[in-house]
C-alpha cells in the first residue's frame, strides 16, 4: 500500500478566552492512496479539525504532517494554500457554492486558480459533470435552483475539478435527504472505484458503509481502526463487522 499521508504526534491546541484546549493530541495516523477512509467518532472528537489539518486548511500547534515525501506542516500560508489547490479537493456539510455564480463557473474558478488552461477546465468540468449527473441546463443554472444533493454532487465536481490527490468530505450528506444522501455517497464510490483517494467524516453507519477503512476518533486521539472489504454494501458480514467495531468502542 503506498501512503499519501503521514502524521508524526500531531497536535491541536485552541486557546479560548485564555484557556488553551488540547483538541488533537500526538494523533499518528497513516493513510493510502485509493483507500475510501471514513472517519468517525463522538461530536467535538476532533474529527474536523484533524481533517483541517491534513488537508492544509489549518496549520497544527506540534507534529509532522507528510504528504508523500514532503513535510507540508512547516510550510508558510502562502506555500500551504499552493500545495493545497493542487493536491487536496473538499465537500463540505454546508456545500458552500457561491450562489451568485452558475453551478459552472462555481467550478471553473477553483479550475482556473490553479493556472490551468481555461479549454481543459472547460473539458474536465464537463466531464465530471457529466459522471455525476447534472446535465448542462443545471450547470448554467445557480446553486439555489438545483435541490441539495444536485448542489452537493456539484460540490464533489468542484472538490475534483483539480485532479486532488485526496478528496476531503466532511459530513458530507449531514444536511441531505435520505435519497439525495444515497445519490451523493453513490458518486463518492463511484470515484474511489476509479481510483480516487478520499477521506470522509461520518456519523452514519450508511455512510461509514461505502469506505473500506474506518478510524476512530476519541478525544483527539486515533482509538482503533477496522478494515472493510470491497464487496457490496448491503453485506450483512460486512455491517456486521462494522457494528462489532463500534459497539467496542462503547459508539
Ligand atoms: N477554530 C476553533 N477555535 C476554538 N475551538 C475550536 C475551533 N475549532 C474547533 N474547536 C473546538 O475543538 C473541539 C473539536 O472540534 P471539531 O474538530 O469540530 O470536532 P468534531 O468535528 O469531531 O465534532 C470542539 O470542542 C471545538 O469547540
Ligand atoms: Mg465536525
Amino acid at each position: 500500500m503506498e501512503t499519501v499521508l503521514k502524521t508524526n504526534k500531531l497536535c491541536k491546541t485552541f486557546s479560548n478566552e485564555g484557556l488553551q484546549q488540547h483538541v488533537l493530541k500526538n494523533l499518528d495516523v497513516e493513510l493510502y492512496k485509493g483507500d475510501f477512509t471514513v472517519i468517525m467518532g463522538s461530536s467535538g472528537a476532533g474529527k474536523t479539525t484533524l481533517l483541517y489539518a491534513l488537508s492544509g486548511m489549518d496549520k497544527p500547534t506540534l507534529g509532522e504532517i507528510w504528504f508523500k515525501g514532503e513535510k507540508i506542516s512547516g510550510y508558510s500560508s502562502d506555500r500551504l494554500a499552493v500545495f493545497r489547490r493542487a493536491n487536496c479537493g473538499f465537500v463540505f456539510q454546508q456545500i458552500y457554492l457561491i450562489d451568485k455564480m452558475s453551478v459552472m463557473d462555481n467550478v471553473l474558478i477553483s479550475g482556473l486558480l490553479t493556472g490551468q488552461n481555461r479549454t481543459t477546465v472547460i473539458q474536465n468540468a464537463e466531464r465530471l459533470f457529466t459522471q455525476v449527473n447534472i446535465d448542462a441546463a443545471a450547470q448554467r443554472k445557480f446553486p439555489s435552483q438545483l435541490s441539495g444533493g444536485e448542489q452537493q454532487r456539484a460540490a464533489v465536481v468542484r472538490g475534483l475539478i483539480n485532479q486532488p490527490e485526496i478528496l476531503f468530505a466532511d459530513e458530507p450528506t449531514g444536511a441531505l435527504n435520505s435519497n439525495n444522501s444515497s445519490a451523493v455517497l453513490d458518486v463518492l464510490s463511484a470515484f474511489n472505484q476509479a481510483g480516487q483517494t478520499i477521506v470522509m467524516v461520518t456519523h452514519d453507519i450508511k455512510s461509514a458503509l461505502r469506505g473500506n477503512r474506518i478510524i476512530y476518533l476519541n478525544d483527539g486521539v486515533v482509538c482503533g481502526e477496522c478494515r472493510l472489504s470491497r464487496y457490496a454494501e448491503e453485506d450483512s458480514e460486512r455491517r456486521g463487522k462494522l457494528e462489532a467495531f463500534l459497539e467496542d468502542l462503547r459508539w
